[in-house]
């Protein structure tokens, strides 16, 4: 058909209007996506950010983000944004009800939408438990506690592993973790000593700063902010104090001994500050008999003045509550005396009141709330919370690749401390029989915090691997009979191996007066001693355990401490495909009455342990 000049006008006209729809369209999407305020800018600096969000806050929306809930205490999901709720927790075992990988994706999600409903839009810091991996998560990358990388000495696979634990944790939403543990125990009856590097100030200052950069990146916006706790002295409480009715030594008194506090406690979490750690979390005991949330010294002389320490001061479940009785009292006296961060984790309805009555009467200056809330945001803005965020796939959680790195720690962890010549295995055993309560079972091995705060006994890990697993997959020709108790039919077989162990648990429920080996693994080695040529006997357990009379007659012994679920990396050594290259990292005491150790290493007694600190055999 010919074209009239009329069809042309109305073409012309139809591009014309197309442009000016298509401009309004752009207009009104970049329009959207502009920030309203300075603060939600991502290119202004961030103390440009934090002032200008400060200045727009009132008072109830400040309170608000002093605020840390469990995420099992909050109510109904409208009150993270009515009562502006700065951050939220996952304490021990609080997982979705899908404890899936993506179930935490979206639980933490549904919480940020939340979040992001209140006037001002301001994004929650969700916190949780990753010391040895986000062991919340079944389908996780899972290290070896603490000590195990504690015994490894190496700061190169200590940063690697808070590397792999970083990324995990930000493929899930989580962009804050309690950990490195500073901890330095004296006292092995106490339930914690795994989650800590060992008790030597300078090997666990090295240990912590590492992990802290690992986890932290190196870059200038960084992704996930650790804690460094528990501030200060824990580990070194007396046996018998804990202010918990239902623990021992958990949550109890540390001796104010300010020579200690210079010379051992400090030097750890100065490592830390040094590191650029973001937050550090305050200890549930007392120094002397000051709670540790209420003592300005420990926070404002020492931690703030003397180590220059300038993120976030948030303090430990109950800490604040437990200071008195009175909530009002508590609540005044924790912030006053600097807790920035109140983990609560409980009651935000009280929480919120109280401060607000207690800014109004003067009780808490308005000055002190905007010095905690300041470093509250600063840190938010830095972990790019309120930018657009890196959309991470979720299959890297638990990756073959990180667990490798999991296999090669436990590799690293193991302390050799007897070897009659029997390690490594020869390729010319003929028959192998391993006995013991821990040979094959995936939760004793990964010990507490692991998907549950006390973690779970038996073999329900999906992709783990126990020890007699893994001894199978590396056997060879080698045969292999397995008997929990040891007693074995027949004559007696080239090399016994009795892995014997402690049964998962954590904080105080793990305190205990008699850190020895149960009647069953001791009769198991006696049994075992009938029935193989020689025997090994490994330990897995989260501190050193008393060790009997007899225990010089076995012919080799292994300190592997709670290795996770990467059960490979035992055998790697066994069969000689590693080396043994692991030291003690606290000294193995001989007997009770060597309880607390001195921090020289001798025991109470005056006497030397059994094995000193930095002992371990090789080959
Ligand atoms: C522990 C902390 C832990 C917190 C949150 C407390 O009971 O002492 O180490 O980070 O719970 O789960």
């Amino acid at each position: 058909m010919q074209r009239t000049p009329l069809t042309h006008v109305f073409r012309a006209l139809a591009i014309v209007l197309l442009m000016a729809g298509s401009i309004v369209a752009i207009s009104a999407y970049l329009l959207a996506k502009a920030p309203r305020y300075p603060y939600q800018d991502g290119t202004l600096p961030t103390d440009e950010r934090v002032q200008d969000l400060l200045s727009r806050m009132t008072l109830e929306e400040k309170i608000g983000q002093m605020a840390l809930v469990d995420k099992n205490s909050i109510e109904q999901i409208s009150h993270v944004w009515r009562y502006n709720l700065g951050a939220v927790l996952s304490g021990a075992g609080a997982k979705p009800e899908d404890n899936t990988r993506r179930g935490w994706r979206e639980m933490v999600e549904e919480l940020q939408d939340a979040a992001l409903r209140s006037r001002l839009q301001i994004p929650l810091l969700y916190g949780i438990d990753a010391n040895h991996g986000h062991g919340n998560v079944p389908q996780a990358t899972i290290f070896p506690h603490a000590i195990g990388l504690g015994a490894s000495g190496n700061e190169a696979l200590v940063e690697r592993v808070g590397a792999i634990t970083a990324r995990e944790a930000q493929a899930l939403g989580t962009p804050w973790v309690y950990s490195p543990n500073l901890d330095l125990p004296r006292d092995i009856r106490w339930g914690r000593v795994y989650e800590t590097y060992g008790d030597d100030p300078i090997l666990t200052g090295r240990l912590g700063a590492a992990f802290v950069r690992g986890l932290q990146g190196t870059s200038s916006k960084t992704h996930i902010a650790a804690s460094a706790k528990h501030y200060v002295g824990a580990g070194s409480m007396v046996w018998g104090s804990s202010s918990n009715d239902n623990y021992t030594i958990d949550q109890g008194l540390t001796p104010a001994d300010v020579g200690a506090l210079r010379e051992e406690y400090l030097p750890p979490f100065k490592a830390a500050v040094d590191a650029g750690v973001m937050s550090i979390m305050v200890a549930l005991g007392s120094w002397g008999d000051t709670k540790m949330a209420a003592s300005t010294y420990l926070l404002q002389d020492v931690l703030r003045k003397e180590l220059g320490f300038e993120g976030v001061i948030v303090s430990d479940w109950y800490g604040v509550y437990d200071i008195s009785e009175d909530k009002y009292v508590s609540a005044v006296t924790g912030i006053n005396a600097g807790i920035d961060l109140v983990m609560l984790p409980y009651e935000y309805q009280i929480f919120t009141r109280d401060v607000m009555r207690a800014v109004e009467a003067g009780d808490i200056s308005g000055s002190r709330i905007d010095d905690a809330v300041r470093r509250i945001l600063t840190a938010k803005f830095e972990l790019g919370l309120f930018d657009e965020k890196e959309e991470m796939g979720l299959d890297i959680v638990g990756s073959a690749e990180h667990r490798a790195v999991a296999r090669e720690a436990v590799s690293q962890s193991l302390v050799l401390l007897q070897n009659e010549g029997v390690l490594p295995l020869s390729h010319d055993t003929r028959s192998m029989r391993v006995a013991g309560s821990a040979a094959d079972n995936v939760g004793i091995q990964s010990g507490g915090w692991t998907v549950e705060w006390q973690g779970i006994d038996g073999n329900w890990l999906e992709h783990g691997t126990s020890i007699l697993g893994a001894l199978y997959q590396g056997a060879g020709s080698t045969t292999i009979e397995f008997k929990r108790d040891g007693r074995f039919e027949g004559e007696k077989a080239d090399v016994g191996i009795v892995v014997v162990g402690e049964l998962p648990y954590a904080e105080g429920w793990g305190d205990t007066p008699n850190p020895e080996l149960s009647t069953e693994d001791r009769e198991a080695i006696q049994n075992m001693q009938v029935s193989a040529e020689s025997v090994i006997v490994i330990i897995i357990s989260g501190r050193p355990l008393i060790l009997p009379e007899d225990s010089k007659e076995w012919d080799a012994l292994i300190a592997a401490w709670l290795p996770g679920p990467e059960g490979g990396g035992v055998a790697d050594v066994l069969y000689g495909k590693k080396p043994f290259v692991g030291k003690l990292p606290l000294p193995w005491p001989r007997s009770l009455v060597q309880l607390p150790m001195r921090a020289s290493g001798k025991g109470a007694d005056g006497d030397d342990p059994l094995f000193p600190r930095g002992f371990g055999m090789s080959y």
